[in-house]
C-alpha cells in the first residue's frame, strides 16, 4: 500500500497509530537538530518530523529533501507540542521512521502554497504546478461538485445526456467561428460549435424531448475575465414546453445547486424583470440588484435651462451615489475622466452634491437655480450627503453608460459583496436589434428564437417600427451583474423560420446554404420546443465568489487566447500546411 491515509486525514484520535503517507514536500525547516516537513496532497497538509536522535541514515535522507520532492513516509502519529489551529491536522505530527523518495523535483519557479509568490505569467507557464495550490484545488473541486449536481438533477428530471459533434458547420451565435481545415475535402472547413444550438433543436425533432449536455463551446471573440475562447455550457432543450416550464425547471436546478454546493437558499420564486425595466432602472440587461443606486430619468427637469449640452440630448439620466457629496474637485475630475474612457464612452459628466446641511452645489450652477437642483435631487431619490452623477445623450447608450458607472461606484463603495447572491430572470427581450452601421436587423438572442405569440402580427409587418416592437420569448438568468445563462422558446415552423431569415436580411439562397438542414427538418414534424444554456465556468466562478473564470478551468488560455504552457497556437510545418491545402503567409 502506497498510503494508509491522506495528508488531510489524521487527527488527535489517531495518535499512536502507525501510518504511511505519500505526497509532496511543501516546506522544510530545521530546528535544534530536528527536521520538520510539510507533506501535501490534495486533501491537506501533515507535519512530519525527523528527530535529532533518529538513525543517521534517516537524518541524512531527510537532509537531502527539497521542495516538491515526492515522498512516501512511514511513522507514528504523535500529539504536537505546539499545535496549529489553522490546519485541520494541526494537532498532530508524524514521527518519521522510514522515508522513501519516490521522485526528486527541481526547485519550483514559485512557491506552491495558499498564496504564491509567482506572477500570473510564470504560474500559467507551469500551470500543472499552480494546480497543486489549495485555491485552485478548491476551485476545481467546486466545479466537480456543481457538475455532479447538474447531472443528478437533470437525470432525476428525465433529461438525457447526448453528445453532439465538434466538427460542424458554423452556428450563428454572433461571434466569429474557429475553423478547422479538412484534408479530405480540399478547400473546405469545419467550424467548431459556438454552441450546439441547431443540434439540440434537431434532437427535439427526433423526439428526445429532454436533452442536456455539459459541453465545450468555441468562440473567437475578445477575451475578458468572464470570457474564454473555449468554455463550457450546461446546454439544455425541452419539447412541449412554454417559457414558464423552462424557467421553473432551471430555477429549481439552480436552487438545488445553491443549496447543495453552498448551503445558500435563493428566493422562491426568483424575481423577474423585463429587459425594458432592466435598461431603464439599471442601465444593463444583466443588473446587479444587490445594491440600489438606480437610474433616474431627469430629462424633463434638465431641459430648458439654457444648458445646451442637456438641451441637445434626447435623454438625461442620473444616479445618486450614497455618501459621496464630500468628493473633492480632484475626485470629480477623476470620475469625469473615467466616464470619458473609450470603454465607457461618455462625452462628459455633470455632478450635483446634496450637502449634509441640505444645500446643493453642482458643476452646472450657472444654469440651474438651487431649487431646480433640489427637484432633480428629489427625482433621483437622493439623501443629504449623496453625490448625483448625470450623463446625457441617446437614451439606451446613456443608460448603458450610467449602468457601467453604477457598477464602478458599487465596486468603489464595496457594495458588491461576493458572498451575497441576488439571482433573477430577465424576460421580454426585444427580438431584433437594429444596427445603424449595417442598416439591418440582428437577432438579439439568435435567429431560432420565437417572437411572443401576441407580437406575431408585428413580426410579419414590413415596418421597421413594428419589427422593433416585437418581444422575444427569451430569458436570461442573471446573477450579481453577470449573465449566467440564456435561452428562448424556439421557432418550430419552417415558414416562420424562413420569415426570420428574411427579416435578418439573409437571402433564401444563403439561408438554404447555411441552415437548409434545420428548415428542412422543421418540415417533418417539429414539436414546439425551447431551452437554455448556462455558462458553466461563470456559474463556478460566481459560486466561488470570483469574477474571473480562469481559475475554474484546469487549463485556460491567457488574454491573448494563448496557452503559454503548451505554447499554442503555434506554427505548423509546410508539409502539414500543404496537406491541408493551406497557403503559407510566412516570409
Ligand atoms: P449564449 O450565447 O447566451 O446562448 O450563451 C449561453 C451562456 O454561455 C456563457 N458564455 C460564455 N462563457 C465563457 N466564455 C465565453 N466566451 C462565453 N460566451 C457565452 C454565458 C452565456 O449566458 N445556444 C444559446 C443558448 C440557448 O438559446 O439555448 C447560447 O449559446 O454565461
Amino acid at each position: 500500500m502506497y498510503r494508509t491515509h491522506t495528508c488531510g486525514e489524521l487527527r488527535l484520535a489517531d495518535c499512536g497509530k502507525s501510518v504511511t503517507l505519500a505526497g509532496w514536500v511543501q516546506k522544510v525547516r530545521s530546528l535544534g537538530g530536528m527536521s520538520f516537513f510539510d507533506l501535501r496532497d490534495r486533501y491537506g497538509i501533515t507535519q512530519l518530523v525527523v528527530d535529532a536522535d533518529a538513525p543517521a541514515a534517516l537524518r541524512e535522507a531527510a537532509a537531502q529533501l527539497g521542495r516538491e520532492f515526492v515522498v512516501q513516509v512511514k511513522g507514528i502519529v504523535l500529539e504536537r507540542q505546539s499545535k496549529n489551529s489553522k490546519l485541520p491536522t494541526g494537532d498532530i505530527e508524524i514521527k518519521v521512521e522510514a522515508l522513501n523518495v519516490l521522485n526528486k523535483a527541481q526547485t519550483p519557479p514559485f512557491t506552491i502554497e495558499e498564496v504564491s509568490d509567482g506572477g500570473e505569467d510564470i504560474r500559467a507557464r507551469y500551470r500543472y504546478l499552480d494546480l497543486r495550490r489549495p485555491p485552485l484545488q478548491r476551485a476545481l473541486a467546486l466545479r466537480h461538485r456543481l457538475a455532479q449536481e447538474v447531472r443528478s438533477f437533470l437525470d432525476e428530471e428525465g433529461f438525457m445526456e447526448i453528445e453532439t459533434p465538434y466538427l460542424i458547420k458554423s452556428t450563428p451565435e454572433g461571434a466569429r467561428d474557429f475553423v478547422v481545415p479538412s484534408r479530405m475535402n480540399p478547400g473546405c472547413f469545419y467550424a467548431l460549435p459556438q454552441s450546439p444550438q441547431t443540434f439540440k433543436q434537431l434532437l427535439m425533432v427526433s423526439g428526445y424531448d429532454r436533452y442536456f449536455q455539459i459541453v465545450r463551446c468555441f468562440r473567437d471573440e475578445d477575451l475578458r475575465a468572464d470570457r474564454q475562447p473555449e468554455f463550457t455550457q450546461i446546454d439544455c432543450e425541452m419539447s412541449f414546453v412554454e417559457q414558464e416550464d423552462v424557467l421553473d425547471t432551471f430555477e429549481r436546478m439552480m436552487r438545488q445547486m445553491f443549496k447543495n454546493a453552498l448551503g445558500v437558499d435563493i428566493p422562491a420564486p426568483l424575481p423577474r424583470m423585463s429587459w425594458y425595466d432592466a435598461m431603464d432602472r439599471y442601465g444593463s440587461d444583466k443588473p446587479d440588484i444587490r445594491f440600489g443606486m438606480e437610474l433616474s430619468d431627469i430629462t424633463a427637469l434638465a431641459h430648458g435651462h439654457g444648458f445646451s449640452v442637456f438641451d441637445a440630448c434626447p435623454y438625461v439620466g442620473a444616479i445618486a451615489v450614497p455618501g459621496c457629496a464630500g468628493y473633492t474637485r480632484k475626485q470629480t475630475d477623476e470620475l469625469t475622466e473615467w466616464v470619458k474612457r473609450p470603454q465607457v464612452g461618455a462625452g462628459g459628466l455633470v455632478w450635483v452634491k446634496l450637502l449634509e446641511d441640505g444645500s446643493v452645489k453642482s458643476s452646472v450652477d450657472k444654469f440651474f437655480a438651487p431649487e431646480d437642483l433640489q427637484t432633480i435631487a428629489r427625482q433621483c431619490g437622493a439623501s443629504a450627503g449623496d453625490l448625483i452623477l448625470v450623463l446625457c445623450g441617446d437614451r439606451r447608450k446613456t443608460q448603458t453608460r450610467l449602468g457601467v458607472l453604477r457598477i464602478e461606484m458599487g465596486n468603489r463603495l464595496g457594495l458588491r459583496n461576493p458572498s451575497v447572491f441576488a439571482p433573477l430572470w430577465i424576460v421580454d427581450f426585444p427580438l431584433l436589434e437594429w444596427s445603424e452601421e449595417d442598416s439591418r436587423f440582428y437577432a438579439m438572442h439568435h435567429p431560432f428564437t420565437a417572437p411572443k405569440p401576441e407580437h406575431e402580427k408585428w413580426f410579419y409587418s414590413d415596418r421597421k417600427e413594428d419589427l422593433e416592437r416585437v418581444c422575444a420569448n427569451a430569458y436570461d438568468f442573471v446573477l450579481n451583474g453577470t449573465e449566467l445563462g440564456g435561452g428562448s422558446i424556439r421557432i418550430h415552423n419552417a415558414q416562420m423560420q424562413e420569415r426570420m431569415f428574411e427579416v435578418l436580411g439573409i437571402s433564401k439562397e444563403e439561408a438554404d446554404y447555411k441552415f437548409g438542414f434545420i428548415i428542412n427538418a422543421f418540415k417533418f414534424g417539429a414539436p414546439p420546443h425551447g431551452g437554455l444554456a448556462f455558462g458553466f465556468d461563470r456559474v463556478c466562478a460566481l459560486f466561488g465568489g470570483q469574477e474571473s473564470i480562469r481559475d475554474y478551468i484546469a487549463f485556460p488560455k491567457n488574454n491573448q487566447g494563448r496557452d503559454v504552457m503548451i505554447d499554442s497556437p503555434s506554427k505548423i510545418d509546410d508539409a502539414q500546411m500543404d496537406e491541408l491545402f493551406l497557403a503559407s503567409t510566412q516570409q
